[in-house]
């Protein structure tokens, strides 16, 4: 993939991702919710992972021409010759592991829309990291746009829940949901920030970054397989439940996250952010067409500042495919 991608690309990146994340949550809801056998979430957690990993390595024997020698040489120097570097990479890697299991939860309890909307306080939550761990700044009209997201995002979520109604009675939890989600808000900030200030704070590729992460998110993705699952799964086997719409879930989950990665190289965690938020409105008109959602005049007035706040933001006038910050020695 050639360095400094353009605009169309970058845009192109952020459309593919914005879409996959709509239907990742409406069909995730969907196979959490429906009736019938119900699949262990940890061991998509885990499958998801084993995909990324596996087209992220279909995709570095690509640029490699199908050297295999090569691309061992280039992966034994990554994470055999730089034991330091691959510390780092768990940090990302194990708290990704961690919201990946929190937004399962978050849905499990959760309409669609409100998960999709709560999610969204993500968006502060990674500018300010972003402020913090990278010394990136906003200006003062980006600032504006976060914050009229932020107020989007409450007015949607409808303090109260009025906002957001459900036709049918939801049986999830909403404490439970509401707490997972914030968990996994926290989460997604730190580990997107994290891993944007390792990949521009080094020379060593998104692929093999990639490669490092992913081995780790199998591992800790397997400990939670094991942790939380051991006795279901050695009785009804690994890919109990596992339906063609489960497998799509993984499909898009893995396909999410490899242009998630993408994203923040060519762009940053922030416009990634705005980017997902825009998925607010595809996920909604979804649950209004196919799960029967009706939203109040709280939710439309929300999410129109929602797409205010994308368009106060704007393009990215600066190059973000480097940090502005010295190398930290990573
Ligand atoms: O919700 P958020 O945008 O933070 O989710 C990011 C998702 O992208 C996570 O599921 C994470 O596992 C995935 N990811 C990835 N590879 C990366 C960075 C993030 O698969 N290099």
């Amino acid at each position: 993939m050639a360095e400094g991608a353009s605009v169309v690309f970058k845009l192109y990146c952020l459309a593919v991702l914005t879409v996959m994340a709509a239907s990742y949550t409406v069909l995730m809801r969907y196979t959490r919710t429906v009736e019938g056998v119900r699949y262990y979430s940890t061991t998509t957690v885990f499958v998801t992972e084993c995909a990324k990993m596996f087209f992220t390595l279909c995709i570095l024997l690509k640029e490699h021409k199908g050297s295999i020698r090569k691309v061992s040489q280039e992966l034994k120097g990554n994470i055999v010759g730089k034991p330091m570097e691959m510390l780092k990479m768990s940090v990302p890697s194990i708290v990704y592991a961690i919201q990946n299991n929190m937004t399962f939860i978050g849905l499990s309890n959760l309409d669609a829309a409100t998960y999709q909307v709560t999610y969204q306080m993500k968006i502060p939550c990674t500018a300010l990291l972003s402020v913090m761990m990278l010394g990136r700044s906003l200006s003062s009209m980006q600032w504006i746009a976060v914050f009229v997201l932020t107020g989007g995002v409450i007015l949607v979520q409808g303090i109260g829940g009025e906002a957001v109604s459900h036709t049918t009675g939801t049986e999830g939890n909403y404490v439970v949901g509401l707490t997972a989600l914030t968990i996994a808000v926290f989460c997604s900030g730190f580990a997107g920030v994290y891993f944007e200030k390792l990949l521009k704070g080094s020379d060593t590729s998104l692929w093999v970054r990639n490669v490092q992460m992913y081995s780790w998110g199998m591992l800790s993705a397997f400990l939670g397989v094991v942790m939380h699952d051991y006795q279901n799964v050695r009785e009804n086997g690994f890919l109990y439940g596992y339906t063609p719409l489960v497998w799509l879930v993984v499909l898009l989950g893995s396909g999410g996250g490899i242009y998630t990665s993408i994203v923040v190289k060519y762009t940053d965690n922030i416009m990634k952010g705005f980017a997902a938020a825009a998925a607010i409105v595809l996920s909604t008109i979804a649950s209004i067409m196919f799960m029967g959602l009706v939203v109040g005049w709280m939710f439309v007035m929300g999410a129109s500042l929602v797409i205010a706040a994308i368009f106060l933001y704007g393009l990215p006038k600066t190059n973000t495919e480097k940090l502005p910050v010295r190398k930290s020695g990573t």
